[in-house]
C-alpha cells in the first residue's frame, strides 16, 4: 500500500518544503521506499536536496501537460536514499495549459499510477497557493499534511485549504483525508505562538501532531547547503524533531483512531 501525502498550505513560508524533504529523508533512513515530488515552480524541494533545476531536462510540466512518462523525469537522491521528481520553472505554465481541460486536476494522479506501487511513501510538496497544482496534489493523494506557523492569519489560510479538500472530496474528484496539522518554526517563548497553538489544539484535537518543529538555525542552514537537516547535522534539535515527527506519522498511519484518542486524552489530562 502506497501512502501518498500532499504537503500543503496556501500560506507562504510555512515549512512545507522543509517538512516534505525531511520526512522523506527520515522515512528513507528506516528502509522505506520514498519518492518526493516537487510540485512548486519555485523548485525549493529540488534545490533543498542539491539538484539544480535545468530548463533543458524533461520536466514534470511535460508530464502534466502532454502526458509524458513520469519515470523519465525521476532522479535518485543518493545521499538521502530516496527518489525525486524535480520541478522546473515551466510548471508556471501548467495552470493556463490545463485551464478548461476536463481532467485538468487529475493529471498528477494518472501520471503517478505506473510508479506508485514501487514506493511506500510519496510526498508531494505543494506551492503556496490553492491553484491547479495544489488541486492536482490533493486529487493524487490519500492524505493531506498541513505544516503551519503559529502566527496571525495562519488559521484562516488553513481553513481555506480544509474547505478546498472537502469540496474536492464532495465532488468525487479527490479521496483525501486530513492526516494532521504540524506546528512548524515554533517559538516557545513567543506568547502568540503559544496562544495559537492552544487554539489549534481545541480546533483540531486529535488531528494536531504532538511533535512541534521548533525554530532551529541548523534547519535554515541545511536548506542553503542543499541537504535535509539530518544529513547536515543529525544531532541538531531540528533533525531530532523531524525524526520524532516521522515516528508519530508512522504511528498515526498504523493506528489512526488509537493515536487520535491518545492525543485527545493527553490534552484533557
Ligand atoms: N524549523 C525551522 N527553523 C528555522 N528555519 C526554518 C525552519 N523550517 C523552515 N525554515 C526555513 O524557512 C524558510 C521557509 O521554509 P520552507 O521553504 O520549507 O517553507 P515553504 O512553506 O515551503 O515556503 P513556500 O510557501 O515558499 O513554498 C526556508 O528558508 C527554511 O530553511
Ligand atoms: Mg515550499
Amino acid at each position: 500500500m502506497t501512502e501518498i501525502i500532499a504537503v500543503a498550505n496556501a500560506k507562504g513560508g510555512s515549512a512545507k518544503t522543509t517538512t516534505a524533504v525531511n520526512l522523506c529523508c527520515a522515512l528513507a533512513a528506516t528502509g522505506r521506499k520514498v519518492l518526493l515530488v516537487d510540485l512548486d515552480p519555485q523548485c525549493s524541494a529540488t534545490v533543498a536536496v542539491g539538484f539544480e533545476h535545468n530548463a533543458e531536462q524533461r520536466s514534470l510540466a511535460g508530464v502534466l501537460i502532454s502526458g509524458n512518462d513520469l519515470s523519465d523525469v525521476l532522479l535518485h537522491y543518493v545521499k538521502g536514499s530516496f527518489d525525486v521528481i524535480p520541478s522546473g520553472e515551466d510548471l508556471t505554465a501548467v495552470p493556463v495549459a490545463l485551464y478548461n481541460e476536463a481532467d485538468g486536476i487529475r493529471r498528477l494522479r494518472h501520471a503517478l499510477v505506473p510508479v506508485a506501487g514501487e514506493y511506500d511513501f510519496i510526498f508531494i510538496d505543494c506551492p503556496p497557493s490553492l491553484s491547479v497544482l495544489t488541486k492536482n496534489a490533493l486529487c493524487a493523494s490519500n492524505y493531506l499534511l498541513i505544516p503551519m506557523v503559529c502566527d496571525y492569519f495562519a488559521i484562516d489560510s488553513l481553513m481555506s485549504l480544509v474547505s478546498l479538500y472537502e469540496q474536492l472530496n464532495q465532488s468525487g474528484e479527490a479521496r483525501v483525508q486530513l492526516l494532521g496539522v504540524v506546528r512548524t518554526l515554533f517559538e516557545e517563548e513567543h506568547p502568540l505562538s503559544r496562544q495559537i497553538s492552544r487554539e489549534l489544539q481545541l480546533q483540531f484535537k486529535g488531528l494536531l501532531f504532538d511533535t512541534l518543529i521548533p525554530y532551529n538555525e541548523r534547519i535554515s542552514e541545511s536548506t542553503s547547503a542543499g541537504r535535509p537537516v539530518m544529513l547536515y547535522d543529525k544531532s541538531s534539535v531540528g533533525a531530532r524533531a523531524y525524526l520524532t515527527l516521522a515516528g508519530e506519522l508512522l504511528r498515526k498511519l498504523r493506528h489512526p483512531q488509537e493515536s487520535s484518542d491518545q492525543e485527545q486524552d493527553g490534552q484533557s489530562a
